[in-house]
């Protein structure tokens, strides 16, 4: 039988997996419940569904055409939601494979990608995959940017920085100051705000003045549309045009952009539902802190970052578990007493509310 193996390009014979969510069913089969009893909260997924309009809207779509390469409609939509000219944003099937085409757009084999762990998992794994050299630069006590290490951590062969803001999982948001103070180091900074509604803060306003930023922004938390998988980002003219050149013709899916489109358009509803989140977050906080053996980091996103002192976080994870309740747990060796659980409907918070007094 011919062997594939000597085939495969070196660097992706063992690439370590990225550990995406298991779908609901599975995670009941696990934890020995019911599909319908799990409350997933281990994915900052939006809770309350995706919204009626958008239902509605994508029902009449005529699945036997290929969406628009160009993303006209969805690409003047985005320029009008966020006051970016057209030419300055784009849409990709979700923030993911924005990142992921930055690393196609700017590393070469043995380049430097830099990132500030704890954070979001994709910035190293897409930079693996681009043979590149992942740097992770720690973080803080606070978990904020340690900007003087990071600027040490340059050197020729560096390309590209990714920043979440917040971040995913600690919650924190990148000062404008420490921005501006690495965008000068001439690097391509990645801003991913993919919590950017919850937040309400970006940092957009500077690729304007910056051609080597770029934001990166989602639909799937917001906009509660995480399987449709559609985000966009907002760059410089050069920028974006390097990357519509590169994308894959058809990467928005007909059903993610007429989703998006209706989802801009009913906006207001939208983002009082992500309103509504974070006061469910604000809601935990005040909980928490009335129990004995769990503190929290504060966050800007639509989740909190936990931490157990009386308990590990692996047994705070099981027996949340066994009540149906599915956070996130990491490996990471600075989060191992740590848990980030994210935001749910008032019902969903009650019960997460009694099942962390039985576990703290
Ligand atoms: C910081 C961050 N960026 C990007 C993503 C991916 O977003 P999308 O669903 O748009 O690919 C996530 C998802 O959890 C995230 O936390």
């Amino acid at each position: 039988m011919p062997d594939i193996e000597r085939l495969v390009r070196p660097h992706l014979r063992k690439v370590a997996t990225y550990a995406g969510v298991d779908p609901s069913d599975e995670l009941a089969r696990q934890a020995g419940i019911r599909p319908e009893d799990v409350i997933r909260l281990n994915a900052n997924e939006n809770p309350f569904g995706a919204p009626d309009e958008v239902l509605h809207a994508i029902k009449d779509i005529p699945l036997h055409l290929y969406p628009d390469p160009d993303q006209r409609k969805v690409r003047a939509a985005l320029s009008e939601y966020t006051g970016q000219p057209v030419e300055r944003v784009m849409a990709g099937a979700g923030g993911d494979e924005i990142i992921d085409l930055l690393m196609r757009l700017f590393l070469e084999p043995g380049d430097r990608c830099l990132d500030c762990d704890p954070t979001f998992g994709m910035y190293s794994f897409c930079a693996r995959l681009a043979a590149a050299e992942v740097v992770s630069v720690p973080r803080g006590d606070g978990w904020e940017v340690d900007v003087a290490a990071v600027k040490k951590a340059v050197t020729p062969g560096t390309k590209l920085l990714f920043l979440a803001s917040p971040n995913n999982p600690t919650g924190n948001s990148v000062p404008e100051k420490d921005a501006r103070a690495l965008l000068d180091t001439g690097l391509v900074l990645a801003i991913d705000e993919t919590y950017f509604e919850f937040s309400g803060t970006s940092l957009a306003h500077l690729t304007a003045e910056y051609k080597n930023l770029v934001v990166i922004r989602s639909f799937s938390k917001w906009a509660g549309i995480a399987g449709l998988r559609i985000g966009y980002m907002i760059g410089s003219e050069e920028m974006v045009r390097h990357l519509m050149d590169i994308k894959q013709p058809y990467n928005i899916n007909v059903v993610a952009e007429a989703a998006a489109i209706v989802a801009l358009k009913n906006r207001k509803h939208l983002l009082a539902r992500a309103h509504a989140l974070v006061g469910q977050r604000k809601r935990l906080e005040t909980e928490l802190k009335k129990m004995q053996g769990v503190t929290f980091f504060p966050s800007d996103g639509n989740f909190l970052l936990c931490k157990f002192s009386r308990r590990s976080a692996r047994e705070a994870y099981e027996g949340l578990a066994q009540q149906g309740i599915f956070v996130r747990y990491f490996s990471h060796p600075r989060l191992q007493e740590s848990l980030r659980i994210s935001a749910g409907t008032p019902e969903q918070t009650d019960r997460l509310i009694a099942a962390l007094h039985k576990v703290t």
